[in-house]
């Protein structure tokens, strides 16, 4: 954090919109603030956009008429219902609002608005670190409102409501996983009596559209290190709601003194782990979900302890009703997640072993051009504390890595086409879709697959006549005669 006098304000807003706004505000003889995140994020140097205005009076006349005086370029919205505005200009978006005195009835989201002042206004904020207030009137220009004390809470790295903590999150439950997010991002504690309240008050998060959570939650998965929010998310008892299979992983079971690992703060470690190698949002997810398969797969078997066989294809089936329940996409990023899930054992299991050709080939097969994003995955998983079983398994990655490399320069896999497709085959024989066709073509794939014939033509159609003379099949006389054959 860096700390900023009033000059050094002054200076940060020293550019066409904020200049704009102070003259827009002095002429109008309106108090003017600007609030919330940009200047949280003023003082801790980090980018923001979105500009938060605050107007002891009409947001919406204010809005107007500075947009009338950026001119061309702009757009204006007016939303008069909630007494807001937001200009657009280049890449900033401007949200204008009169300061207000607010309350949430206690079934819903909908508030009961009335005009107040701008300390009324810091009141109903979310936390003491978005509460603070820079003045852009002209005469009190840079000049902090922080009643607060959200700059010390900026420097000790605290997350903290301004008001009982019990009334803000009741007045918008969403605030609570605002709360974790932040802590999360930010890397701060959460203050302990707000952390009870988050306890206390977690069941009301039900009253919130699954969109806004995942908004949130999506926020969590992409910070560095998501898995600080996922423990106070546990902790806290929201997990529990909204990601309960999740939230079941947190269990160690011990028989015969004999424990299996706990695989909720397995998971998280892989979480991170991933975090660190790769932005990409739906691989993270598919970090998350990796393991949701285990309590339903978990046995105790007296020869050998705690197994979780299948847990994978388990894990691959509960993820639909818990995409559309989460409203995540149920499109081709849920078939993503669905694959890397199902397919997370695979190179383990290969690298455990002799990594033969053909177990590679078939990897390439199943994971095409996801075989990058399910390779660091696997690596992403291999949590052991056993450093030498940690060693000798990335060691066979290696190998795997480079096989697939090969393989795939040789044979391109990755996007298997096989070199005589059903079309041809049924020409060949003459004749219509039928079981021998399919068994054909299965025989092909696996043939190519397995390394049997290499992925060319002339070689899968001598495999083929053969296949199918051992069924009594024929390339009929025009097939011989066209030179098909
Ligand atoms: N706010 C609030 N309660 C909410 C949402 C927002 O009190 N549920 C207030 C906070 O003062 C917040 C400001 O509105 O700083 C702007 O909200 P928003 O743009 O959602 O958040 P930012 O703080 O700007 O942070 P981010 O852009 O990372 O979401």
């Amino acid at each position: 954090m860096t700390k900023l006098t009033q000059e050094e304000i002054i200076k940060k807003l020293d550019n066409r919109i904020f200049q704009l706004l102070t003259k827009t505000a002095d002429e109008l003889h309106r108090e003017c603030y600007l609030v919330g995140g940009y200047v949280r994020d003023l003082f801790l140097d980090r980018p923001t956009n979105d500009i938060d205005v605050v107007v002891v009076g009409s947001g919406i006349e204010m809005a107007e008429s500075f947009a009338r005086k950026l001119g061309k370029g702009c757009s204006l919205a007016v939303f008069r219902n909630f007494g807001t505005a937001q200009v657009k200009w280049k890449h900033q978006e401007i949200e204008f609002v009169g300061a207000r005195k607010e309350s949430y009835s206690h079934d819903s989201r909908k508030p009961v608005v009335e005009n107040g002042t701008l300390e009324d206004d810091q009141n109903r904020r979310d936390f003491t670190i978005n509460a603070m207030a820079v003045c852009l009137n002209g005469d009190r220009l840079g000049e902090l409102v922080d009643p607060f004390d959200g700059l010390w809470d900026l420097e000790d790295g605290l997350i903290r409501t301004p008001l009982d903590p019990d009334i803000t999150f009741c007045d918008d439950p969403l605030r609570m996983m605002r709360c974790i997010r932040f802590a999360t991002q930010l890397n701060f504690f959460i203050d302990e009596e707000t952390f009870s309240a988050l306890e206390r008050n977690a069941e009301r998060i039900s009253i919130i559209s699954g969109e806004r959570i995942i908004d949130e939650l999506n926020k969590i998965m992409m910070a560095p290190t998501p898995s600080k929010g996922f423990v106070e998310l546990q902790r806290c008892g929201l997990l529990q709601i909204i990601l309960p299979e999740l939230s079941a992983l947190d269990i160690v079971e011990t028989r015969n003194g004999k424990s299996h690992k706990n695989n909720f703060y397995h998971t998280l470690e892989v979480v991170d782990n991933i975090a660190a190698h790769s932005e990409k949002l739906w691989l993270r997810w598919a970090a998350l979900l990796h393991d949701i398969g285990k309590p339903k797969s978990k046995r105790w078997e007296p020869a050998v302890g705690w197994t979780f066989h299948n847990h994978n294809y388990l894990g691959k089936k509960m993820l639909p009703s818990l995409f559309r329940r989460l409203k995540l996409p149920m499109d081709e990023r849920l078939k993503y997640v669905q694959k890397l899930v199902d397919l997370h054992m695979r190179p383990i299991i290969i690298a455990d072993d002799i990594v033969t050709d053909s177990a590679v080939r078939r990897l390439l097969f199943e994971a095409g051009n996801d075989i990058d994003d399910l390779m660091l995955l696997c690596e992403a998983d291999i949590t052991s504390k056993n450093e030498v079983r940690k060693r000798n398994f990335l060691q066979n990655f290696k190998l795997v890595r480079s096989k697939l490399v090969d393989i795939e320069e040789k044979d391109r896999i990755r996007q298997f086409q096989p070199p005589i497709d059903g079309v041809e085959i049924m020409q060949m024989f003459g004749l219509g879709p039928c079981q021998e066709i399919g068994y054909l073509k299965n025989a092909l794939k696996d043939a190519i697959l397995d390394g049997v014939i290499p992925n060319e033509h002339e070689a899968a159609l001598q495999f083929i006549i053969e296949k199918a003379a051992q069924k009594g099949l024929f390339p009929t006389a025009d097939a011989v005669s066209s030179g098909q054959t």
